[in-house]
């Protein structure tokens, strides 16, 4: 294979613009050290006239490759050979009508739709992703395979090496902050679990030394091929709306991967003219790591058509480490200050018009508490995507008639901790899980109800409630 193959791995560095063969195993452009992308002489593949051709496939659903809601879609990230394909039936997921949720954000109702990735087999959107990755590893003969987290990079991981035994998997995370739920996958799956002392940041530069030094694959979102299977969020994001844009699509920022390859999946489908426009893109960071808001909203920093200021990052870098700042939020998920994909998620934002805004974790708990109990619920970081809806509602920027998908990121059992504390109104453990991280107040809480042993009283507490 060589590089007259129609995909190819292309530096996003307009000033370098190397090509490299899939076959390659990269993580960053060897030339210049910026992110790679998948690109693809289109013109040269069977592309899809229509997305509706998508449609055809539903009735093939037996067979692996169309049951899987990322492969069904592979003629838009055709890198694979077929038989090469590793697939644990990832991307069953559903768009939810959430009128109650929409009430809440000050939306119509009709207007507000909530794309459950809990739904996959990890529990996460991750294995959009990881399926893609695994299935390159598994091109390049890789046998090992790793990855820093925090938590739902690792349960995915692991969940692939478990049911394909095909990759000895080492996971890095760091300590404290992890969430019980993801732990408990990364050591039931069997995969070897590395505790950094250190944070997320810290594991991510410690596995990517790890993965050099070793020739170990490395299944972070610096993987390009990752994100070509996250592209697939958005065609089922668009299936369900049966094949109509939405007007916004908002979705929590921590490594930003997601955001990046959802810019370049909608930047490809009107390349291909498979969509008219372009929905609009909002990225919420929680405030207790809001690298990409306090760059993008504050210091104005831009794609700039590849050659983003490259001062104003390091500047900023540069007093968040003489500072000691560490990223902190009960979002576990994306307690990230050194996004890797911060650059693609700029030319995300450039190609979708979009913004950036941040949301504080009693806004994010309260907005979780209204998914959960408008919905399948989700875990804190998804819920910033509602809390964002909110917020973009009062600041008038969204209408209360634009349709909006909220992507909801992990599912409703990955966190119970932080779940139990908002809800339990126990004062000692409300203060110490959430107090801490300044949520104050619970009021969505749906408290438990302590009654004796006692049929009597229990009838009466029922009657009253
Ligand atoms: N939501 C959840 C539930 C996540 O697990 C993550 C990332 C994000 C949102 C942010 O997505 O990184 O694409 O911007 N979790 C990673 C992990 C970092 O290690 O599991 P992103």
């Amino acid at each position: 294979m060589s590089l007259t193959e129609p995909a190819f791995q292309h530096c996003t560095n307009p000033d370098c613009d190397a090509r490299y063969p899939v076959q390659e195993t990269l993580t960053a452009c060897p030339a210049c050290g910026e992110l790679l992308d998948i690109d693809y002489d289109w013109d040269r593949l069977p592309v899809p006239r229509n997305l509706r051709e998508f449609e055809a496939r539903w009735g093939r659903r037996h067979e692996p490759l169309e049951f899987s809601g990322v492969w069904r879609f592979r003629q838009l990230l055709p890198f694979a050979p077929d038989d090469q394909i590793v697939t644990i039936g990832e991307g069953q997921t559903i768009l939810q009508d959430s009128h109650a949720v929409a009430a809440w954000c000050g939306m119509n109702a009709g207007s507000l739709f909530l794309q459950y990735e809990g739904l996959n087999p990890s529990g996460s959107f991750k294995d959009n992703g990881m399926t893609a990755a695994v299935t390159h590893a598994r091109m390049v003969g890789a046998q090992h395979a790793a990855c820093a987290s925090t938590g739902n990079t690792s349960a995915s991981l692991a969940i692939f090496a478990s049911t394909t035994r095909r990759l000895q998997v080492i996971v890095f995370v760091g300590s404290g902050k992890i969430a019980y739920g993801k732990l408990s996958q990364a050591l039931d799956y069997g995969s070897k679990t590395i505790q950094i002392q250190g944070d997320f940041d810290d594991a991510m530069r410690q596995v990517q030394e790890v993965c050099k030094h070793e020739k170990i694959y490395l299944c972070n979102s610096v993987n390009p091929f990752r994100l070509e299977g996250q592209k697939t969020i958005i065609f089922r994001i668009l299936e369900s709306l049966r094949w109509e844009v939405p007007d916004w699509i908002v979705v929590p920022g921590g490594n930003l991967g997601n955001s990046s390859a959802f810019g370049k999946a909608l930047a490809e489908l009107k390349k291909l003219g498979l969509i008219n426009r372009v929905p609009r893109l909002a990225i919420i960071n929680a405030a207790g790591a809001n690298t990409l808001w306090q760059l993008h909203e504050q210091h104005n920093l831009r794609w700039n058509a590849g050659r983003p200021d490259r001062a104003i990052i390091q500047k900023f870098y540069g007093a968040m480490d003489a500072a000691g700042h560490r990223a902190s939020t009960l979002a576990t998920a994306i307690q990230i200050n050194r996004p890797v994909n911060l650059k693609k998620a700029l030319r995300a934002l450039d190609v979708t018009d979009g913004i950036v805004r941040q949301v504080s974790d009693q806004e994010i708990l309260d907005a979780k508490a209204q998914v959960g109990a408008g919905g399948f619920g989700c875990e804190p970081a998804s819920a910033a995507s509602v809390a964002g809806v909110r917020l973009l509602r009062n600041e008038g920027v969204i209408a209360p008639s634009d349709r909006v998908v909220c992507v909801l990121t992990g599912h409703q059992l990955k966190d119970p901790t932080t779940t139990v504390a908002y809800h339990a109104r126990d004062p000692e453990q409300f203060e110490r899980v959430l107090g801490s991280q300044g949520v104050h107040a619970a009021p969505y809480a749906n408290s438990p109800i302590a009654v004796a042993n006692d049929l009597g009283q229990i009838m009466d507490v029922i009657r009253r409630s």
